[in-house]
């Protein structure tokens, strides 16, 4: 083990042993799935952050439909739970409702279990590319993947309270552990989308229970949208007469009403909270500075829009001069991303090699992004150069 790998092992081993274990009373119940990368740094995952355990995936691991559950990117805003015992877990739902419910992990497996694969994106993913740099968690291209999310529906239990007429958002609190005045983990949704049938509480990430890292034992799924949308740890919803108003809604995860001058402050009532993602690609391989042998190369990526979907993919091998369509992966669902692959015939050369998504409702990925200041939703056409010999 080298020693960077070492250093990561000893500092988050030395976190997760304060009562990290679950109880021993939990036996008949749900535990976190216990993967390769409990521990940050583990299973090739590139650390943004090991103080709160920010995780990115490699983009060459952007290369399958469902993204196995070590390399799926992790996104914490602090500490994780360490008391996360299935059996006094408890969801409590109230605000705005005629009854107020206290549900267990035991209520919520009554309920029927829907399923769905979403591409979970972090808002801001691909900060570092911005230009000027904004600060913030340095993400590359990988605060994204794709996992089948399994659970009841938020609307289900939501329809069990009985939704007053002046209920008009939908709150969730994280029981995240709150270092020093960070505000707690709580957003909220506006009604219709918690009353989608494909919004969910999910308990289980492709086929077995959250990890720790991905909100064991249940977490907000609201798929096509931003991943903050998708609250972990869940212990309350709220329902609410108006939008929820604190950090993480404002100044956090707001845009730009117009596109501003790059390096420009925007007022806060010129923004609009985030929701629903935007039409991007990537490439997985080959990878920038690649060095290859001239003959048949398979360029490959995966490609997503939110709520949207992916209409078509199309490549450059010539710096955006000339334009060729990539063929679209036989696997797709509403809010997973399409793998895509473009075979090519190269001699040798440098290559500036550009991807570009469109999306069913005509989104184009722009040559530039939108710069804003806190380095959100950069969708700029992905490219990687390589070298030919
Ligand atoms: N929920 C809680 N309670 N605390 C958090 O810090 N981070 C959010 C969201 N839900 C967060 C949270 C953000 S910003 C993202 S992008 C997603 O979780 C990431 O989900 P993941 O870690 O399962 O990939």
């Amino acid at each position: 083990m080298n020693s960077r790998r070492k250093f990561l092992k000893q500092i988050s081993g030395a976190a997760l042993a304060v009562g990290a274990a679950p109880s021993l009373m939990s036996w008949a119940l749900p535990r976190p799935q216990v993967g390769a990368i409990e521990l940050a740094g583990e299973d090739g995952m590139i650390v943004r952050s090991a103080r709160f355990i920010d995780l990115e995936s490699p983009v060459e691991y952007l290369n399958t439909w469902l993204t196995p559950v070590p390399h799926f990117f992790v996104r914490n805003h602090m500490h994780e739970p360490t008391e996360l015992a299935a059996d006094i877990w408890k969801l409590t739902v109230g605000g705005e409702v005629e009854k107020p419910l206290t549900l267990t992990l035991a209520d919520l497996s009554k309920l029927e279990s829907h399923s769905l694969v979403n591409t979970l994106e972090c808002a801001g993913n691909g900060r570092s590319l911005h230009r000027p740099q904004v600060p913030g968690i340095q993400w590359g291209k990988g605060a994204v993947s794709t996992a089948r999310f399994s659970g009841p529906r938020l609307r289900d239990v939501l329809e069990r309270a009985g939704i007053k007429s002046t209920g008009k958002h939908v709150m969730f609190r994280g029981v995240d552990e709150v270092p020093g005045k960070v505000p707690p983990f709580i957003r909220s949704i506006p009604i219709e989308k918690a009353l989608d049938s494909d919004t969910l509480i999910a308990t289980q990430m492709n086929g077995s229970a959250l990890t720790r890292h991905h909100g064991f034992p249940a977490r907000a799924l609201v798929p096509g949208w931003i991943g903050a949308a998708s609250c972990k740890w869940l212990t309350e919803i709220k329902i609410l007469d108006s939008e929820f108003v604190g950090n993480f809604m404002s100044p956090g995860y707001r845009f730009p009403n117009q596109p501003g001058k790059p390096g420009e402050a925007v007022k806060p009532e010129d923004t609009h909270v985030l929701t629903a993602l935007n039409v991007k690609s990537v490439i997985s391989g080959p990878l920038d500075g690649a060095s290859l042998k001239a003959g048949k190369i398979t360029i490959n990526g995966a490609a997503w829009a939110g709520e949207a979907n992916i209409a078509k993919v199309e490549l450059s091998t010539d710096g955006g001069t000339t334009w060729n369509l990539a063929q679209l992966g036989h696997d797709q669902s509403r809010y997973s991303w399409r793998l895509w692959s473009f075979s090519w015939r190269a001699k040798s050369g440098d290559y500036s090699i550009l991807s570009r998504a469109t999306d069913s409702q005509g989104r184009i990925q722009p040559d530039t992004p939108v710069w804003n200041p806190s380095g959100y939703f950069y969708n700029a056409v992905d490219q990687v150069k390589i070298h030919v010999a």
